[in-house]
């Protein structure tokens, strides 16, 4: 994907009309994560039947518009997935579904692939489920992702 500077259309229109605003009442899985140095929170509702499909999806972000355009897509794409499908909707996923992100907001995407994986996570614990490749939560993005950038320079 070639550099985007501007916010696309597609993020304009969810950050404008967001899916799945909202919690679900007694969720499978709920996942809160946050990044310290903007500030941003973002929580995740999943709704999974047995056969282990992600049935329904909510979100409530307090944060940015790109957070909260990443927060709705990727709801989307994590309805009617499977558990381990789920897991694999990555931050790149969610960018290239709302055609890119600028640079400076690429961690607002990574936001939503952790607040997924941090539901995932409750799920699993509830259930009593090893999910392969679901790692505990973090709940601190920043932590994570700028730290290590900040070691590769
Ligand atoms: Fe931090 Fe967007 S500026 S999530």
């Amino acid at each position: 994907m070639s550099q985007v500077t501007e916010y696309s259309e597609k993020v304009m229109d969810h950050f404008s009309n967001p899916r799945n605003v909202g919690e679900i009442e007694n969720a499978s899985g709920v996942g809160t994560v946050g990044n310290a140095k903007c500030g941003d929170i973002m929580r995740m509702y999943l709704d999974i039947d047995e056969n282990q499909i992600v049935r329904d999806a909510k979100f409530k972000t307090f944060g940015c518009g790109a957070a909260i355009a990443t927060s709705s897509m990727a709801t989307e794409l994590v309805k009617g997935k499977t558990v381990e499908e789920a897991l694999k909707v990555t931050n790149k996923a969610v960018m290239e579904a709302l055609d890119g992100l600028p640079p400076v907001k690429i961690h607002c995407s990574l936001l939503a692939e952790q607040a997924i994986h941090a539901a995932l996570w409750d799920y699993a614990q509830k259930n009593g489920i090893t999910v392969e490749g679901l790692t505990p939560p973090v709940n601190d993005i920043d932590e994570t992702e700028e730290y290590y950038a900040m070691q590769g320079d």
